[in-house]
C-alpha cells in the first residue's frame, strides 16, 4: 500500500521504533525489499538516488515499478517510494512523477537559500500529499584533510528548517555515508540530544545506516531517530553472494543443458536472499516488525 512517510515515521518516534529507507538500484532490490516488509509485517521507504534512477530508467519509471510491484505483490504494509538526497529540480520531478515523499538536500547551500527552497518545495509536496525531509549544512567532520568523524548539525539551523513546514529531518550527528574508517569515533548522542530537544516531536534521519554498532542505532532511536538509511549493507552482501555462486562454478555452461545456472533469476537469485536477509536483521533492530497497522 503506497503512502508518504509521515504517519509511519510520527508513529515510529511516539512508538520509539525506527523504520527502514532501503535504497533500490534494480528490480531485484526492490522485490526483495518489498517482500520482506510484507513477511514481517513492517511499514517501509523505498529510497532512490537521482544516479539510482537515471540507472533504472528515470524517475517515472522508479515510481511506476514499485508501485506495479507493490500491487502485483499483494503488498498491505505501508510502503513509501522516496527520493533520497534529491535537488530542488529533482524533488518537484518527483513529486511530479508519483513519489509519495521526497528529500530536498539543500545543505550544501547557504542557510537562507537552503530555507527558502525547502519552505517551497513544502508548499508543493503537501498540495499533493507528498512527505518532505531535509537537511541542514553542518559543521566539523574533516581535519587536516582526514574525514574520520561525519558533521554535526547545528541545534538553531535544525529549528529553523523545521519551521519551515518539513515532515522529518536528516541531522548529521557523526554519521557518514558508506563504510566507516577504522578511526571513526561513533556517533554523537549527545548531540542528537539537543537537536530532539531543539526540534520537538519532529522524526530525525540517521543517514549512513551501514556498520553503526547495534548499541549505537538502540541509543539513537532512542533519542529520536525515526527513521534509518541502508544502502551500503546491502551493496556488500547482494556482491557478495553474487560473487560466491559464481566462484562455485555455477553460473557456469554445462554439459546437461539442464541447470543454466547463468540464467539471470538464478544467477541473481543469491543476491535477493541476501538482501531479503540483510533487511529483515535491520527491522528487527530497528524495531519495525509488526508495526504496519
Ligand atoms: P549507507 O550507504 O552508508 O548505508 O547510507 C545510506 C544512506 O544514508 C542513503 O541516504
Amino acid at each position: 500500500m503506497l503512502v508518504n512517510a509521515t504517519k509511519m515515521l510520527q508513529d515510529a518516534k511516539a512508538g520509539h521504533y525506527a523504520i527502514g529507507h532501503f535504497n533500490i538500484n534494480n528490480l531485484e532490490w526492490t522485490k526483495a525489499i518489498l517482500t520482506t516488509a510484507q513477511e514481517l509485517n513492517s511499514p517501509v521507504i523505498i529510497g532512490v538516488s537521482a544516479g539510482a534512477a537515471k540507472y533504472m530508467g528515470g524517475f517515472k519509471t522508479v515510481a511506476n515499478l514499485v508501485k506495479n510491484l507493490d500491487e502485483f505483490l499483494g503488498i498491505t504494509v505501508p510502503v513509501a517510494i522516496h527520493l533520497d538526497h534529491g535537488t530542488y529540480e529533482g524533488a518537484k520531478a518527483c513529486i511530479e512523477a508519483g513519489f509519495t515523499s521526497v528529500m530536498f538536500d539543500g545543505s550544501s547551500l547557504p542557510l537562507e537559500e537552503n530555507l527558502a527552497k525547502t519552505r517551497e518545495l513544502v508548499e508543493l509536496a503537501h498540495s499533493k500529499g507528498v512527505s518532505i525531509e531535509a537537511e541542514v549544512g553542518a559543521i566539523g567532520g574533516t581535519e587536516d584533510g582526514i574525514t574520520a568523524d561525519g558533521e554535526v548539525a547545528d541545534p538553531e539551523e535544525c529549528k529553523k528548517i523545521v519551521d519551515c513546514g518539513i515532515d522529518f529531518l536528516a541531522a548529521g550527528i557523526g554519521n557518514i555515508h558508506g563504510i566507516y574508517p577504522a578511526n571513526w569515533t561513533g556517533l554523537h548522542i549527545d548531540a542528537l540530544h539537543s537537536i530532539n530537544d531543539a526540534t520537538g516531536n519532529i522524526p530525525l534521519v540517521l543517514h549512513g545506516g551501514t556498520g553503526i554498532p547495534d548499541a549505537q542505532i538502540t541509543a539513537a532511536i532512542k533519542e529520536g531517530i525515526s527513521k534509518i538509511n541502508v544502502n551500503t549493507d546491502c551493496q556488500l552482501v547482494f556482491a557478495q553472494a553474487t560473487i560466491d555462486y559464481c566462484a562455485a562454478g555455477k553460473a557456469n555452461p554445462t554439459d546437461d543443458n539442464k541447470s543454466k545456472g547463468y540464467d539471470p533469476r538464478k544467477l541473481l537469485k543469491p543476491g535477493y536472499d541476501a538482501i531479503k536477509a540483510k533487511v529483515k536483521e535491520k527491522m528487527e533492530l530497528f524495531g519495525s516488525v509488526g508495526k504496519a497497522c
